[in-house]
C-alpha cells in the first residue's frame, strides 16, 4: 500500500519541511494512508479510532462529499467573480442556519483567514482598533491572529501580547480565576464577564476603543471550556455599549457538534447573537473552505471603504458544493441528533469512571465536544500533565488517538467525527480505565506527590512522554509546564 518506507517519509520531511511544523507523536509518528469513517489506517493497514478529527465532521471521506467535489471539479472550478449556483445556494443555506440579522456571507479558505477578515470588518464598522480576546485563545496562524491568541504571543518565543490587544480571564468554573467550589454557576457568568467590564473600563480611561471581543463559543485549545451561563449575554453587552461589535469562533465547535444547535453561541440562549460569527474546518469535511457570516449593516460598513474584497479560491465552485455535500449529510444522517446521544452516553460512562480512578477531576462536555480533566489531587485540583501524556501514548498503543491541550495540557480532547458510534464510546472508556488501573498497578500513579514512585517512569521517560503526544496545534509551552509539575528543566 505504501509508495515511501516510514522511514524514507521521516527522512524527506526532515530535510524539507519546516521544522515548527510538527508531528503527531513525535518518537513514533503515525504515517496515515487512507480514512474512512471514523478509522484512520496507517502503512500497514491498521485502524485508528479518530477521537480528535473535528474536521472530518461527518466521517472521513463521505462518499456524498468525495462525490460532490469530484463532479464539480470535472465541470469548472473557477473564482467568486463570475455568477455561480453552488456559491449562492451555499450562502443561502448557511445563512438560514442562523438567527437573524446574520444573513450575508463572505467566503473563504480557512479558519484563520476567515478570523482576519472577521477582526477587518469590526474594524471597518466600528472605526476603532483594540480587540479583547480571551485567555489561552487560538484564533489562527496570520499575523493578526497571533497578536489575538495568548496561546501562542504567551509562549517563551512568541512575541508578547500587543498594546491593542486586552485579555480577559478564562472563564473557566473548574480551574479559572472563579471556581465552582466558590459560585454558583449564574454568578460565575457574572464574574467572568465583570472582568470584561473592568477591562473596557481601563481601556477606555487609557484613550483606547475596542472594534471586537472574540471568542470562542467553547473554548477549544483553552481545555474543552464550557461558558458558564450569561457569559455571552451579559459580555456581548458591554463590548456594545462601548462602540465594539462581538465575533464568535465557531471554527472548532460549530456545524452541530454542540448536538441541539447548530451553532454553539446560541448555547448561551435565544438572545445571545453575535455581529459576526467565523465558521471553518468541519465546514469541508477537510476540504479548504471556510466563512464568515455577518450581518447586512457590518458587511455594508466594509464595502463602504471602497475596498474590494477579492479571494482568489474562497468561495469557488468546487468548495460550494463540498460545503453543501456536508450540509446534506449532517441533515440527512441526522449528525446533530447523535451528537446529543452519544455525546451523553459518553459522558455518563465516563463519570462512572471517576468513583475508581480519582485522577478524573471533571468530565465537562456538550454534544461530541468533551474534556476529561486530570488532576494530581482533587482538592486542589493540580494538572496531571505527565499522567495525561502517558495515557495519550498508551491510548496510541491502543489504536485509539487522543490528545490533550488546555494550558496546562491535562485535558484529555474528545472532539471525534460525528459518526462515532456507542460502540466506540464504549471502546474508548474501556481502554481508558485500563490504562489508569494499569498505570496504579504499574506505579505511575503520581496522585500524591507528583513523583515518580519507585519503578516507576524515570524523568527522561516522563520528558519523552510529553514530548512525544499528539497536539492539535504547535503548542509549545511544554518548557514551563514540564518544569511545573516535574520539576525537570528541558
Ligand atoms: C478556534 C480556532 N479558530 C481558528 C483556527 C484557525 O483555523 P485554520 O487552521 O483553518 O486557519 C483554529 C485552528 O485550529 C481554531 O482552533
Amino acid at each position: 500500500m505504501e509508495s515511501m518506507t516510514k522511514d524514507d517519509t521521516v527522512r524527506l520531511r526532515k530535510r524539507h519541511i519546516g521544522a515548527s511544523c510538527k508531528l503527531f507523536f513525535k518518537h513514533d509518528p503515525i504515517k496515515i494512508v487512507r480514512a474512512e469513517g471514523q478509522y484512520m489506517y496507517d502503512e500497514k493497514d491498521r485502524p485508528y479510532l479518530d477521537c480528535i478529527n473535528n474536521v472530518a465532521h461527518v466521517g472521513h471521506c463521505h462518499p456524498t462529499v468525495v462525490q460532490a467535489g469530484v463532479e464539480q471539479m470535472s465541470v469548472l472550478n473557477t473564482n467568486s467573480r463570475f455568477l455561480h449556483d453552488n456559491l449562492v445556494m451555499c450562502a443561502k443555506r448557511l445563512t438560514s442556519l442562523f438567527p437573524s440579522p446574520l444573513s450575508v456571507c463572505f467566503f473563504v479558505n480557512s479558519g484563520s483567514e476567515a478570523n482576519d477578515l472577521a477582526l477587518r470588518l469590526a474594524r471597518a464598522h466600528t472605526k476603532h482598533h483594540d480587540v479583547i480576546t480571551v485567555d489561552h485563545a487560538y484564533h489562527g496562524h496570520v499575523t493578526s491572529l497571533i497578536e489575538i491568541s495568548p496561546y501562542k504571543f504567551n509562549l517563551p518565543g512568541g512575541g508578547g501580547k500587543p498594546d491593542h490587544v486586552h485579555v480577559a480571564p478564562c472563564p473557566d468554573s473548574y480551574r479559572g480565576k472563579y471556581r465552582d467550589t466558590d459560585h454558583g454557576l449564574d454568578e460565575l457568568g457574572r464574574k467572568y464577564a465583570e472582568d470584561v467590564k473592568h477591562i473596557i473600563a481601563k481601556a477606555r480611561g487609557g484613550g483606547r476603543n475596542i472594534a471586537a471581543f472574540i471568542s470562542e463559543s467553547l473554548q477549544s485549545c483553552g481545555g474543552q471550556v464550557i461558558l458558564p451561563p450569561g457569559y455571552l449575554k451579559n459580555v456581548y453587552r458591554y463590548v456594545r455599549e462601548a462602540g465594539g461589535v462581538c465575533i464568535a469562533d465557531e471554527v472548532q465547535v460549530g456545524f452541530g457538534r454542540v448536538g441541539k444547535n447548530w451553532w454553539a453561541f446560541q448555547l448561551q440562549g435565544e438572545d445571545v447573537i453575535p455581529d459576526i460569527c467565523t465558521v471553518g474546518k468541519p465546514m469541508g469535511n477537510g476540504h479548504p473552505v471556510a466563512a464568515v457570516i455577518t450581518t447586512p449593516e457590518v458587511a455594508q460598513s466594509f464595502a463602504n471603504t471602497g475596498v474590494e474584497y477579492f479571494n482568489t479560491y474562497g468561495g469557488n465552485p468546487v468548495s460550494c458544493a463540498i460545503a453543501n455535500a456536508v450540509l446534506d449529510v449532517i441533515e440527512k444522517d441526522n449528525l446533530r441528533e447523535k451528537a446529543t446521544r452519544i455525546g451523553n452516553y459518553l459522558m455518563n460512562i465516563l463519570r462512572q469512571l471517576m468513583d475508581k480512578h480519582p485522577i478524573i477531576g471533571d468530565i465537562r462536555g456538550v454534544g461530541l465536544f468533551v474534556g476529561i480533566d486530570l488532576v494530581k489531587d482533587r482538592e486542589s485540583r493540580d494538572p496531571a500533565t505527565a499522567e495525561a501524556q502517558h495515557i495519550i501514548s498508551r491510548m496510541k498503543q491502543e489504536f485509539i488517538l487522543l490528545s490533550a491541550d488546555g494550558p496546562h495540557r491535562n485535558i484529555l480532547k474528545i472532539k471525534p467525527p460525528m459518526v462515532f458510534s456507542q460502540k466506540d464510546a464504549d471502546r474508548v472508556v474501556t481502554t481508558l480505565d485500563e490504562v489508569l488501573t494499569e498505570m496504579k498497578q504499574s506505579g505511575i500513579d503520581i496522585l500524591s506527590d507528583g513523583s515518580p514512585k519507585e519503578g516507576s517512569v524515570s524523568p527522561s521517560e516522563r520528558r519523552k512522554l510529553i514530548e512525544d503526544s499528539i497536539e492539535d496545534e504547535p503548542h509549545g509551552k511544554k518548557q514551563k509546564i514540564i518544569k511545573d509539575s516535574d520539576g525537570i528543566k528541558i
